[in-house]
C-alpha cells in the first residue's frame, strides 16, 4: 500500500472510531461554534436558488442544511461523508431536497457533471490522497461549476488548538509528534502554496484565498472546556488510552492554559480560516 493510501485508510478508520462518535455526540455544540464559518462560506460560495450542491465531508450535516435553505425547494444538496456515526446524525436531520451518502470522496461514483457548487466546511483537509480525491470530485462538477471551502489557516494562527496543544505536549511526553506537511489533519490546508498545487493538479483554476477570523466558544469552566477540546482532536486518541490520573493531569494543564481566555460566561479562543474559491478548468 502506498503512503497516501495508508494515510487515507487511517483517516477513514479514525472518523469511524471513537473520534467520529465524539463528533456525532457533540453535534449541537459544534454546530453553534461553527455557525460564523457557515455564514462566511455562504457569502463566499453565493449559492443560487435551484442549484445543485455537493457538500464534501459534510459530517453531521450542519453546512448542508444551511446551503439547502439557500438553494430553496428547486435546488438540491447532497452531503457525502466517510464517517458512519456522523452521516447517521446527518440523515436524521435531512429535509426535502437533501440527501446524505456514506461515501469516500476519493472513490465514490458521484453522478458526473451534476453539481453547480462544491462546498466543504473543514472536510477536505482530511484526504489521505488529496490529488485522488479532488480529481474524483472534479468529475461531479458541471463545466460551469464552482468550488468554495473553508479550511483552517496554519496552527500558529489558531490559538484554539495551539494553546491547548502546547500545554498537552508539555504535560504528555507520549503525545505523537505533529504531522508532516503532506499528512492529513486540521491544518493540512494551512499552506496556500500546497492548496494551490493540489487544486491545479486536480483540474481547477488557481484558487483565491480570503481570510476569516472568529472565536471558538467553550464553557467558562476551564476544566469542562479543556475536556471537550482535547477529546475532539487527535489528542483524544492518546488521552483515551491513558490511566485516569494521567488524564486528569493533562486536562488540568490545558485548563490552566485556556483560563486567560475566559470572556464573561464563555471561553473564547480565536480561530483563523481560509475561504478558498476556484472553478474547474
Ligand atoms: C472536521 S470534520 C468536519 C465535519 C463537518 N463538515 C463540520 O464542519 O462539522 C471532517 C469531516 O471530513 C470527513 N472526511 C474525512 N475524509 C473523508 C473522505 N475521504 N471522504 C468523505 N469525507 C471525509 C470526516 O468523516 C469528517 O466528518
Amino acid at each position: 500500500m502506498s503512503d497516501a493510501a495508508e494515510r487515507h485508510r487511517l483517516q477513514i478508520e479514525a472518523w469511524n472510531g471513537p473520534m467520529g462518535v465524539q463528533w456525532a455526540t457533540n453535534e449541537g455544540r459544534t454546530e453553534r461554534n461553527l455557525t460564523p464559518v457557515t455564514q462566511a462560506l455562504l457569502k463566499a460560495a453565493a449559492p443560487q436558488p435551484g442549484e445543485h450542491v455537493l457538500d464534501i465531508g459534510c459530517g453531521c450535516g450542519g453546512s448542508s442544511v444551511a446551503f439547502a435553505a439557500a438553494v430553496g425547494p428547486t435546488g438540491h444538496v447532497l452531503g457525502a461523508d466517510v464517517s458512519a456515526p456522523m452521516i447517521e446524525v446527518a440523515k436524521a436531520t435531512a429535509l426535502p431536497g437533501m440527501d446524505f451518502v456514506l461515501a469516500d470522496a476519493a472513490a465514490h461514483a458521484f453522478s458526473p457533471d451534476s453539481v453547480d457548487l462544491l462546498i466543504s466546511r473543514f472536510g477536505v483537509m482530511f484526504f489521505g490522497d488529496p490529488d485522488a480525491a479532488f480529481a474524483n470530485i472534479r468529475r461531479a462538477l458541471k463545466p460551469t461549476g464552482r468550488v468554495a471551502f473553508a479550511c483552517w489557516r496554519p496552527l500558529a494562527e489558531n490559538p484554539w488548538v495551539r494553546v491547548p496543544m502546547t500545554a498537552l505536549r508539555a504535560a504528555l511526553p507520549s503525545m505523537p509528534p505533529p504531522g508532516g506537511p503532506e499528512d492529513p489533519g486540521p491544518f493540512a490546508f494551512g499552506d496556500q502554496a500546497r492548496v494551490a498545487r493540489i487544486l491545479t493538479h486536480g483540474g481547477f483554476a488557481a484558487p483565491s484565498f480570503e481570510k476569516f477570523e472568529f472565536n471558538m466558544r467553550f464553557p467558562a469552566d476551564p476544566v469542562v472546556a479543556a475536556t471537550g477540546i482535547v477529546m475532539i482532536g487527535p489528542a483524544g486518541r492518546v488521552l483515551r488510552d491513558l490511566p485516569e490520573e494521567a488524564k486528569t493531569v493533562a486536562i488540568a494543564a490545558v485548563a490552566e492554559a485556556i483560563t486567560p481566555y475566559i470572556a464573561g460566561d464563555i471561553i473564547a479562543l480565536p480561530g483563523a480560516v481560509w475561504l478558498v474559491t476556484t472553478t474547474p478548468v
